[in-house]
């Protein structure tokens, strides 16, 4: 199995222990000031014809990270003739080799962990303990599915037959893949789509969120260097609004591999549909509107520390964070009295900083959608409590974790991507009418329960929809081949990131009867 003799999951660093974490803090800061440059990685070779922009951070827009060039409609071009003159050949080779190149990446993050952490701290704003998980998943993803592809992939499998035929079903990859990722996870989620693409046999297109090219372009000189050649994989950054369409109407697209909003999902769907062509897989991982019940035979303090964890380390910025928490009322007064004395005692400021529990969100848009619906929310409910920020906060992109009282989950309308967590209080007669209401949003991502009951939590963790369901515990940070990813219905297509399906629909299988 998986977990067997092959391999082991990332172990990280554990932050509580002084002496592993000061030497290593010491290397992220050796990357304080550094400038990082990115662009467009056609052939393996970076280029610069497209528009220059400058990189900023999150936490201080004043600090520069780098500068990234985005993609010339040339190099856009010159990318998809040469991925699709490479997949045939990286298709060919041994499912051995191309895990080998994948492993040999894992090596290759593991080694550069403190640049990758630094560059995740200072371009897309991540906490510390938030760059080492980023790592560890990134590092997981490699490895699972190398594993996974050389036990998949290094036969045929033999199947019956009438004397004389033999029949064989074999798997081979689809073409070219565009994967495209988000910000909130640029290393891991990023990799994890390209990895999984590359080691089944696809030649790759990147196109990584707009905000985390550097991350991304640093990933793909790694990859690079641990023996993915250059025209297998091709990276390239760009406004999602413009070279996106680009990518998804082109008919030498063999698959997509989306991860972020429904609504663009959606686009990319009707893109595929439209288009000439073959007829191609879309998987996609979206939003999600993620619930948590919370019933009267809790144990309040420990669903604190899981609330507060789930709806705000990183920002709130995690699909699968916790968006509404619902409370029995004969325990709702207690668990919100316990839930302002946690928040207060949130710090607010500088990811990089080991007091931080809460950093800035992506950028300012995100803050200004994020405050209105804050200044909305407030008026029509209760305001329970909001951390204050910090002074570091003045330069950057900060809002203040809140939590608010609501009466029904629809006065959300979507998904507020941030710190803020909705409650609702709810009795114990209602819990049908709570489940009906969690899965009428039509989203099914993650939902958590707390309760000793063990009958009624699994009950209601059986009828919410829910990719990932989580008893008396966090609902955040699935790990790779423990917590298989991924939502149904408005949250994603399935299969599920970091578990044993998600390969085949990278795949494309072929019978052969042989009667020589
Ligand atoms: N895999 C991530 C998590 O479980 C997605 O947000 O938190």
């Amino acid at each position: 199995g998986i977990f067997g003799k092959t391999r082991v999951n990332s172990k990280g660093l554990n932050m509580n222990i002084a002496a592993q974490a000061q030497p290593f803090f010491a290397q992220i800061k050796a990357f304080h000031q550094h400038q990082w440059q990115g662009g467009p990685l056609i052939d393996g070779e970076i280029r610069h014809r497209g528009e220059a922009q400058a990189v900023s951070s999150p936490f201080d827009s004043r600090t520069t990270v780098g500068q990234v060039h985005f993609s010339h409609e040339d190099e856009i071009e010159e990318a998809l003739v040469r991925a699709t003159a490479a997949f045939p050949h990286w298709d060919a080779q041994p499912v051995a080799t191309r895990a080998a190149a994948i492993e040999r990446l894992a090596d290759l993050l593991e080694d550069n962990e403190a640049e990758l952490i630094a560059l995740c701290t200072r371009e897309a704003g991540k906490g510390l303990q938030d760059g080492i998980d980023e790592i560890r998943e990134a590092v997981d993803f490699c490895r699972y599915y190398a594993v996974q592809a050389r036990e998949m992939m290094s036969t045929p499998t033999r199947l019956p037959g009438p004397t004389g035929e033999r029949n064989e079903l074999m798997l081979q990859g689809r073409g070219t893949f565009l994967c495209i990722s988000p910000w909130n996870f640029p290393l891991a989620i990023f990799l994890g789509q390209v990895v999984a693409a590359l080691v089944t046999g696809n030649s790759v297109i990147a196109k990584p969120a707009e905000q985390t090219n550097l991350v991304a372009f640093r990933a793909t000189e790694l990859a690079h260097q641990a023996g993915i050649p250059g025209d297998v994989l091709q990276l390239l950054p760009g406004r999602g609004a413009e070279i996106g369409p680009r990518l998804t109407n082109d008919e030498r697209i063999s698959g997509i591999c989306f991860t972020g909003s429904t609504a663009t999902a959606k686009r990319i769907n009707r893109s595929l549909a439209a288009r000439e062509g073959a007829i191609v897989p879309l998987i996609a991982e979206t939003g999600g509107q993620n619930a948590m019940l919370v019933d009267s035979t809790s144990l309040p303090e420990q669903v604190i520390t899981d609330v507060v964890h789930s709806a705000f380390q990183s920002a709130g910025q995690r699909c699968s964070a916790l968006r509404v928490l619902y409370v029995q009322d004969d325990v709702a007064d207690r668990v919100l009295t316990l839930l302002k004395g946690a928040m207060a005692e949130l710090h607010v400021g500088l990811p990089a900083q080991y007091k931080t529990d809460v950093g800035p969100v992506i950028d300012a848009n995100a803050r200004a959608n994020l405050q209105a619906h804050i200044d909305r929310i407030c008026q029509q409910g209760r305001l329970i409590a909001q951390t204050p920020l910090s002074d570091d906060c003045t330069h950057g992109h900060f809002v203040a974790p809140t939590a608010v009282e609501i009466d029904h989950i629809d006065q959300l309308e979507q998904e507020h991507f941030g710190p803020i967590l909705h409650v609702i209080r709810y009795r114990a007669a209602e819990l049908e009418q709570v489940i009906a209401q969690i899965n009428g949003t039509g989203f099914g991502l993650t939902f958590g329960i707390h309760s000793r009951n063990e009958g009624s939590a699994l009950k209601v963790a059986h009828a919410i929809n829910a990719g990932n369901a989580y008893i008396n515990r966090n609902q955040i940070g699935a790990v790779v081949g423990v917590q298989p990813f991924g939502g149904q219905g408005l949250s994603g297509t399935g299969p599920k990131a970091g578990g044993p399906h998600y390969l085949t629909r990278f795949i494309t299988e072929k019978t052969i009867s042989n009667n020589i």
